[in-house]
């Protein structure tokens, strides 16, 4: 009998921190002599800053296949993945599909795959920003709607999955795999040399990422957000690793020559997860409106200022060190002169990290996956 074959689908940055922890697992002796394990990256993200320099610093092996989707638009994008998905899926016969996140190759790849019958599993089901202007929540309720098994990293991702009647005995609270991923990486990450080669001394920095379309595609948002970190200049360095998205915007609405103007405003490619990791275990604070890097500056203990209206991982404000900054001017400046006093949480409640975020969530998924997912 052929072992039972796992397709985990990757597509874009976030993806690979979260696959990897999976993929170490399903390469131990006891997992192999059980089931097969082979990665498919659909090509969403594709520079090297994005895509490559990940599978170096997690030491993941190069993908079974490549799809070589490339950027579009979102109706694009999908359909691609599901076109070129649909060919790996029927030429391998995968028993289960493994899809993470909430980018456009998760969708695409759960809708290709549900419609040929092969059970899927979500991890990081559940997540709800109540936000469905970002095309994100509907991911995630369009991938939860569809997967046959959730995966799910905080409390409310739980209630969010009863109350849309998702089933309970297939709904598993495994904890996170990108926490996973940064216990893999910290050792490095002590060891880079990044803050000396941007010349930025620890906790004298703040470190910045934004990508949100309600945050770089509009000239308006994103000059305002810009001037307002250039002032923050004045008050100690800010270390800003720009996402291809963001970059493109600040050379179109010509916004370089203001982050240029100040030798205190460090801008970079995106980085490596190792560098990056160094980048915020050091920063002063943090200011993004990434989804993944809330999580992590919370299993830091470092503090993040989220600049967005709503967050899908509650589970950061409630335990962690992240602070909600709805992003207008009166807000982000209040949040700036408190956060460079050194005033962070509001409630007195000293600052922890989430209920099983604790390194181990793809050991946990691994054994559901084996005694729950493979057997029906
Ligand atoms: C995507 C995800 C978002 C996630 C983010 C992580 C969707 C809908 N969005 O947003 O949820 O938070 O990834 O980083 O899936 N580009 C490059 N090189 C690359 C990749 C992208 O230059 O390697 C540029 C292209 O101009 C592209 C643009 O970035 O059009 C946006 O890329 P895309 O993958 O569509 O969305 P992201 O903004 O990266
Ligand atoms: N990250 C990175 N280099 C960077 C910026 C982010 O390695 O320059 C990592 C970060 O540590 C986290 C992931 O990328 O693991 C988050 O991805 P992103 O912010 O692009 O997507 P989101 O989480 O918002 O979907």
């Amino acid at each position: 009998m052929p072992k039972p074959l796992i397709l985990s689908v990757v597509g874009a940055r976030p993806n690979f921190m979260k696959v990897a922890p999976l993929h170490r697992v399903f390469a131990t002796p006891e997992m192999l002599a059980l089931v097969e394990h082979r990665i498919v990256h659909t090509g969403q993200h594709y520079d090297a800053a994005m895509s490559d320099a990940f599978f170096h610093d997690l030491e993941m092996p190069e993908p079974a296949y490549f799809l070589g989707i490339g950027s579009g638009s979102h109706a694009e994008q999908t359909a691609r993945v599901m076109m070129e998905f649909e060919k790996v899926c029927l030429e391998s016969k995968p028993a289960l599909v493994l899809v993470v996140g909430d980018v456009n190759s998760t969708i695409a790849a759960t809708l290709t795959a549900t419609k040929l019958g092969i059970p899927v599993a979500h991890v990081e089901a559940g997540l709800r920003s109540g936000d469905r202007t970002m095309p994100e929540e509907l991911n995630r309720i369009a991938t939860d709607a569809l997967s046959d098994y959730a995966f799910v990293t905080e409390q409310s991702g739980m209630d969010n999955l009863l109350r849309e009647n998702f089933r309970k005995e297939r709904l598993f609270l495994v904890g996170n795999t990108m926490i996973d991923s940064l216990h893999f990486a910290l050792p490095k990450a002590r060891q880079a040399s990044i803050l000396n080669e941007l010349g930025v001394a620890s906790k004298e920095y703040a470190l910045v990422t934004l990508h949100r379309p309600s945050n770089v595609d509009d000239v308006a948002q994103l000059r305002a957000l810009i001037t307002m970190l250039f002032e923050a200049t004045s008050e100690c360095a800010v270390v800003f690793p720009v996402h291809p998205r963001t970059r493109k915007n600040l050379e179109r609405f010509g916004l370089l020559n203001l982050i240029e103007s100040s030798p205190r405003f460090v801008l970079t490619e995106p980085q490596g997860y190792v560098n990056f990791l160094a980048l915020m275990m050091n920063a002063r604070f943090v200011m993004t409106d990434s989804g993944g890097v809330q999580e992590e500056t919370t299993a830091l203990g470092v503090p993040c200022l989220t600049l967005r209206t709503t967050t899908e991982r509650p589970a950061t404000c409630e335990y962690g060190t992240n602070i909600l900054v709805p992003p207008t001017q009166e807000n982000i400046q209040t949040a700036l002169q408190n956060a460079l006093k050194g005033v962070f949480r509001t409630d007195g409640v000293p600052a922890s990290v989430p209920p099983l975020w604790d390194g181990k969530a793809a050991e946990r998924i691994a054994t559901i996956i084996l005694r729950e997912c493979l057997s029906h």
